[in-house]
């Protein structure tokens, strides 16, 4: 059972949620496939679904509560959970809640972190 795929699992079920979220907002717009690249473009209710499938099981539910693994994380700047979700990093100058680092990337979420950073706002 490796992380990964456990996680990838998680991800062609949250972008099949997402999906089916935004054809019910927006009937059969095409341009869902293609969230913008900024926190203010982001869906807050798409990424609350990708929080809900590839997060909360180390976070929480409440992203402004600590979980059973990783810390509170809500009002995280993009910059923020562009490094920790893509690379597992900080930004520069960042003083990290924890000094563990037990949290994977995962890289497949690019295309989702202005939707996360919209729900985490
Ligand atoms: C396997 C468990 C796990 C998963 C899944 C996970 N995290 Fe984390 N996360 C952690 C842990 C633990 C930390 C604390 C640092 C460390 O140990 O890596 C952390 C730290 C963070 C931080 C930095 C908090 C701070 O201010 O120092 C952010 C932001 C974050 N996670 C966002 C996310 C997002 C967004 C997702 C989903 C896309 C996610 N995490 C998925 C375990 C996880």
């Amino acid at each position: 059972m490796s992380p990964v795929g456990r996680h990838q699992i998680g991800t062609i079920r949250s972008w099949r949620l997402a999906l089916l979220i935004a054809f019910m907002l927006a009937g059969c717009d095409k341009e869902s496939n293609s969230p913008a690249q900024t926190a203010e473009g982001g869906d807050p209710r798409r990424g609350r679904a990708l929080y809900m499938s590839n997060c909360a099981a180390c976070h929480n539910n409440d992203p402004s509560r600590d979980g059973p693994v990783g810390p509170a994380i809500k009002r995280s700047s993009l910059a923020l959970i562009e490094a920790r979700v893509l690379r597992a990093t900080y930004p520069p100058g960042y003083t990290p809640k924890r000094k563990t680092s037990a949290m994977p990337a995962q890289p497949y979420l690019k295309s989702a972190l202005p939707d996360l950073a919209a729900f985490l706002r």
